[in-house]
């Protein structure tokens, strides 16, 4: 049972591809004949080049569309594929998750022939996110102890660039700053079981803060707050694109 296995069950009701992030995930694969994805749950953002899909969970893997690649059983630690088995391995929201990092890693570049991308958070950025900032510090202290820094994810791959993905304001993919001009929608028990800060922290811990955020968004000071965040479009919140060549 993996954790994924329990806190997936209904993640593709909220967690759709947005087709923004995903015209800049694909241009970092470039061009990539063949990509394997690692910690693939349900397929977001494979592009048709996907020769195979790497992930533990089983009920993600029960969640991907009709169609999609292959799916492999199989945790980044330990990818059962011969080196350089794909032109480009991408890893995207998952290394957070991973029991070893650095056997992640290894496995990444041993399975890639050229490039690594990888999709991940920056948390000094993510921390200043209003709802963690004014109404979940817990969930920022939960992700304080799982989220890896960029610089070390470089490190790991022996050199990479950073590309910042800024988040659209209607985001389809609901992670955990999707809905930063939507701030309702974390009022949301389903939005919150898609977002794995969120179910991981616990609704008895978050349920100060969010009746602190329903009473804000009722008397309009959530508003009157954050008047500069209405008319923009789109809203560095902290994610980021590691993209290396090898
Ligand atoms: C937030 S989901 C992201 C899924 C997909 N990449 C996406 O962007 O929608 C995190 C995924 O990482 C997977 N995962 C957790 N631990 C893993 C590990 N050790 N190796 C590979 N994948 C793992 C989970 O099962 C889950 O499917």
């Amino acid at each position: 049972m993996t954790t994924y296995d329990s806190i997936g069950v209904a993640y593709s009701y909220t967690r759709r591809p947005d087709p923004r992030v995903a015209v800049q995930i694909h241009e970092a694969l470039g061009d990539a004949a063949t990509v394997v994805n690692v910690g693939a749950g349900a397929g977001s953002y494979e592009p048709p080049q996907t020769m195979l899909a790497v992930e533990p969970s089983s009920v993600m893997i029960s969640q991907r569309p009709a169609g999609s690649a292959r799916a492999l059983q199989a945790s980044a630690e330990s990818i059962p594929l011969a080196d350089d088995s794909a032109d480009a391995v991408m890893a995207l929201l998952t290394v957070h998750h991973w029991t070893d990092l650095e056997a992640g890693i290894g496995e990444l570049l041993r399975i890639a022939r050229r490039r690594v991308v990888i999709f991940t958070w920056d948390q000094t950025t993510y921390r200043r996110f209003w709802l963690l900032d004014e109404y979940l510090p817990e969930a920022a202290l939960f992700d304080d102890t799982r989220a890896v820094a960029v610089d070390r994810l470089a490190a790991l791959l022996g050199g990479a660039r950073i590309e910042t993905v800024p988040i659209p304001h209607d985001c389809t993919d609901g992670f955990g700053a999707a809905f930063w001009r939507r701030p309702e929608a974390y009022l949301d028990p389903q939005v919150r079981a898609g977002i794995s800060m969120l179910a991981q922290t616990g609704e008895e811990v978050l349920r100060p803060g969010l009746a602190r955020l329903s009473d804000d968004l009722s008397s309009g000071l959530w508003h009157e707050r954050h008047t500069d965040l209405l008319n923009r479009e789109t809203l560095d919140v902290g994610y980021r694109l590691v993209i290396a060549d090898l």
